[in-house]
């Protein structure tokens, strides 16, 4: 009896599972063979009536049959819960994918990081200095007189009767020249600051890089190369360019550099006011009386400087015609560079 019951335990066992598909199917099958009244356990009931001699020859049936028919079920269960698992967490290739927005340099950073490594070619470091700056600094030491119009309170922010939001990033000059005996050679880039009414052609913030360099025989020669090497690598080697007088406290001679309109290229237009050109550069040979300020020997040193607006030259080479757009932060804007 016991005997044909093991058998037909076994068949019915291999084919209800053959039907399994899920995790409850599973579980059914689990209770109806192998919990504590399952068709299983109640075969181990069944023996405790099995005659004596019958019992090791069926006993050991019995056990086979519990080891064979439960590890195939540990097998089923486990192909059929990894299955399950693997389709909840199912991985949808068919899915947009998420999408990065990746930033990119203000064109201001773009134009600053050119001028640095057209300078940096040329044999200029880079220096820098404080925005808040004091009047010695801003205008005594670079030989602007005391009644000079840039002192005017609508040009600079003064902060209080000595200090100064700085006006011009020529400073830095003296600064560099206090710590470094000549030759020095240097950009200076950075904010500068103006008490002027916001419009299309100023702003009350901007940057400007300045440039000198002092050593023995340094000559106005020397300062027009390297401008107009610095001009041809920056707006194309067929530019046009003139030197023009000019005049800043802090340099004698002064000039200044203009290039041919961009937009009307040299033929005269509304940007250009009719000229041709425009305007890029302050610059000239380091006035003695500066030197003066920081200790060199005007005999034996002499030295070129040069200061420009950073918006200026951008706006010249990609023919921005308000400088305010600059600093909206319009990605409508920020995004054609
Ligand atoms: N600091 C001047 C300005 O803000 C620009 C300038 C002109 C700087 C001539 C210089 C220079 O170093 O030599 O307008």
């Amino acid at each position: 009896m016991l005997d044909k019951n093991i058998t037909e335990i076994k068949e019915s066992f291999y084919t209800d599972i053959k039907s399994v598909s899920s995790i409850k199917d599973i579980e059914e099958i689990r209770l109806k063979y192998f919990s504590r009244n399952g068709l299983v356990s109640q075969l181990f009931e069944d023996l405790k009536d099995v005659v004596k001699e019958e019992k090791p020859i069926l006993g050991k049936k019995l056990n086979l049959l519990r080891n064979e028919v439960s590890s195939y079920f540990e097998e089923v269960k486990e192909r059929i819960s990894s299955t399950q698992s693997n389709k909840e967490n199912e991985i949808d290739l068919t899915l947009p994918g998420k999408n990065y927005i990746v930033g990119s340099k203000h064109i201001l950073t773009q134009t600053l990081d050119e001028i640095k490594s057209i300078f940096k070619g040329l044999g200029f470091s880079v220096a820098n200095g404080p925005e808040l700056e004091s009047d010695y600094y801003n205008f005594e030491s670079l030989n602007f007189p005391a009644d000079h119009p840039a002192r005017d309170m609508q040009d600079t922010f003064f902060v209080s009767k000595d200090f100064l939001l700085r006006t011009h990033t020529t400073p830095v000059q003296i600064r560099l020249m206090e710590k470094q005996a000549p030759p020095v050679r240097a950009i200076m880039p950075g904010r500068v600051y103006r008490n002027e009414a916001v419009s299309a052609r100023s702003y009350c913030m901007f940057h400007q890089v300045d440039g000198i360099y002092v050593d023995t025989d340094v000559t106005f020669a020397e300062l027009k190369g390297t401008l107009v090497s610095f001009a041809k690598q920056f707006y194309g080697s067929d530019l046009k360019y003139r030197f023009r007088p000019s005049f800043f406290p802090f340099t004698e001679p002064s000039a200044e550099m203009d290039i041919t309109c961009y937009l009307c290229h040299g033929k005269g237009c509304k940007i250009c006011k009719n000229s041709g050109w425009l305007e890029i550069l302050g610059c000239g040979m380091v006035d003695p009386n500066v030197f003066k300020f920081v200790n060199y020997d005007s005999e034996k040193y002499t030295g070129y400087a040069f200061g420009m607006g950073i918006e200026r030259i951008a706006l010249l080479k990609y023919g921005i015609t308000d400088i305010r757009i600059f600093f909206d932060n319009d990605l409508r804007f920020l995004k054609q560079f």
